[in-house]
């Protein structure tokens, strides 16, 4: 979550006071849990960082071959702690830090944005080929679309972190999507919010018909780049 500078020390000031006021057994317990969770985290976000340059050095190279970018944008996000929070409780697993990184896939999340649907698959490819990466799992909501529509093609990646005493394995989820993909499941994200809608079932019926020309007119726009680059328009 984004916030000013302002609020942000003043969260500081406060979590500082809250130190200040314990007693110095209180302080190590709570520094004794928080300090691995905050390790882990790090370890999300260097993977990351992995992540993002593997798929940039990718971009760079095709759009030398091939003068026009694979991906439009690349976001990242680190897991908050109240969603891995809520995840683990849903699921049913003690709310440990090994737990954190036994269980979830998803606390590193990289999402791919590209222009073409083929560009996906190459993409996906290509990171699936290198040789220090382990691809864990495949879901291929874009030719096994979800009911509700939802398409994108979702890969959790073991990525290899260099720590100053040892070489550690870390997962991230990376999600491809194309722009039209990306522009449904941002508005199906919006909606799932909103309270109080008077006919659900008709919603999910009308968000499955966008879901459904959404991508009638990424085929299109495909056969339409293909037909240029083939010469035929
Ligand atoms: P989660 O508990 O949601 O992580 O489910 P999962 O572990 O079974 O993973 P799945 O691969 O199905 O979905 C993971 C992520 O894909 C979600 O966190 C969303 O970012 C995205 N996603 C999946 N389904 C939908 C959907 O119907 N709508 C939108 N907007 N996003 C979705
Ligand atoms: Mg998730």
């Amino acid at each position: 979550m984004y916030e000013s500078g302002d609020q942000a020390k003043k969260g500081t000031n406060q979590e500082l006071e809250i130190l200040a006021s314990m007693t110095s057994e209180e302080r190590d317990l709570l520094l004794g849990r928080v300090q691995p969770f905050m390790k882990l985290m790090m370890q999300y976000r260097c993977a990351i960082r992995e992540m993002e340059t593997k798929l940039q050095v990718l971009n760079d190279e095709f759009s030398l071959q091939h003068e026009r970018n694979p991906f439009e944008s690349i976001e990242s996000r680190v897991k908050e702690p109240m969603s891995i929070i809520e995840k683990m409780r849903r699921r049913g697993w003690d709310l440990t830090v090994d737990n954190i990184e036994d269980k979830l896939n998803d606390v590193a999340g990289v999402r791919v944005i590209c222009s073409f649907v083929e560009d996906i698959y190459y993409l996906a490819d290509m990171l699936a080929a290198q040789d220090d990466l382990n691809v864990l799992q495949v879901k291929d909501y874009i030719k096994h679309p979800k009911d509700n529509g939802y398409r994108s093609l979702h890969l959790i990646i073991g990525i290899p972190i260099f720590l100053s005493s040892e070489k550690k394995y870390v997962r991230v989820e990376v999600q491809f999507r194309t722009i039209a993909m990306d522009f449904w499941a941002s508005l199906d994200h919006k909606l799932k919010y909103k309270k109080n809608v008077k006919n659900p079932e008709l919603i999910a019926a009308e968000l499955k018909k966008c879901a459904d020309t959404i991508s009638s007119v990424d085929l299109r726009m495909q056969e339409i780049r293909n037909m240029m680059e083939e010469g035929e328009m």
